[in-house]
């Protein structure tokens, strides 16, 4: 974990009141960061807090909601004042939970807006709240949470696809406009994941990834956390604009 370089970190997790973002929380801690657990729901997010702290790990919850430029500013303010600025943000928050699978044709307008305010618009207006506070620091990295669905093309999603796909285009951006701040931008790309949202989303949803991939087995949360880890951390020091796959080899780029 030393060579990680997140011992006292002060890292920011969104959409952390539980499935990966609550495991991405509970992983930076247990490196030794300090970390504000971000959610709608904040409920959910002081959850989060408490499962922390009790592993002995430092973490303090906030309620955001990503759309909104205000609620970003608020928690841009929050890491400002609990934790003296901001190292890492991980970009976790999107509609995922409750999607319904529907063809292109007949996706509804309003959902297809709402994905793309919390997983698009939702990840600029987080991100450039909180770059100031990395500036400042004169270092910083973002990992940015997308989908393997991006490369398989999976069908009846279009407007999630889409979503995920915007965001490994936005990650590049960021990579290339924040390089001389020293931040650097990347991507995780999970694989059909076991969370509490997935597990509605997909029949006999425990046996999906166990014929899939070349890894003969489902992914949970946990399996997410080591590549979040390394995207942020030292070892990852020369790593910009980058999108790693974590599926258990169901696709490869
Ligand atoms: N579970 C999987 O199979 C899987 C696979 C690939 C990618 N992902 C991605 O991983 C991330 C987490 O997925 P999960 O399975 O834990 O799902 P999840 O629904 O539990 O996590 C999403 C979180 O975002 C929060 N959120 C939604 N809108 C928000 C807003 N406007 N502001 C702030 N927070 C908001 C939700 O409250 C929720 O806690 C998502 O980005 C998802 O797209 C998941």
């Amino acid at each position: 974990m030393s060579q990680l370089g997140l011992k006292d970190k002060r890292v920011l997790v969104t959409g952390a009141a539980g499935g990966l973002g609550r495991a991405f929380a509970e992983g930076f801690a247990a490196a030794g960061a300090r970390v504000i657990v971000a959610d709608l729901n904040e409920l959910g997010a002081q959850e989060t807090v408490r499962a922390i702290k009790a592993a002995g790990g430092q973490a303090h919850a906030a309620k955001v909601d990503v759309t909104n430029a205000q609620s970003c500013a608020a928690l841009a303010d929050f890491a400002q004042k609990t934790l003296g600025g901001l190292d890492v943000l991980i970009n976790n928050a999107a509609i995922y939970a409750g999607l319904e699978r529907k063809t292109f044709t007949d996706i509804d307008e309003a959902v297809w807006d709402k994905v793309m305010a919390v997983n698009v618009k939702g990840v600029w207006q987080m991100t450039r709240a909180v770059t100031p506070l990395m500036k400042t620091a004169g270092a910083g990295a973002i990992v940015n949470v997308a989908s393997a669905t991006v490369f398989s093309g999976s069908p009846q999603w279009m407007h999630y696809v889409a979503s995920k796909g915007a965001v490994i285009a936005m990650t590049r951006a960021l990579a290339r406009e924040l390089g001389d701040d020293n931040i650097r931008a990347n991507v995780i790309a999970p694989g059909f994941t076991l969370t509490e949202a997935s597990l509605d989303l997909i029949a006999d949803a425990e046996n999906y990834g166990v014929t899939r991939g070349a890894l003969k087995r489902s992914a949970d949360a946990k399996d997410m956390v080591g590549t979040a880890l390394y995207l942020a951390s030292d070892l990852a020091g020369f790593v910009t604009g980058q999108t790693l796959i974590v599926d258990g080899g169901r696709q490869f780029n």
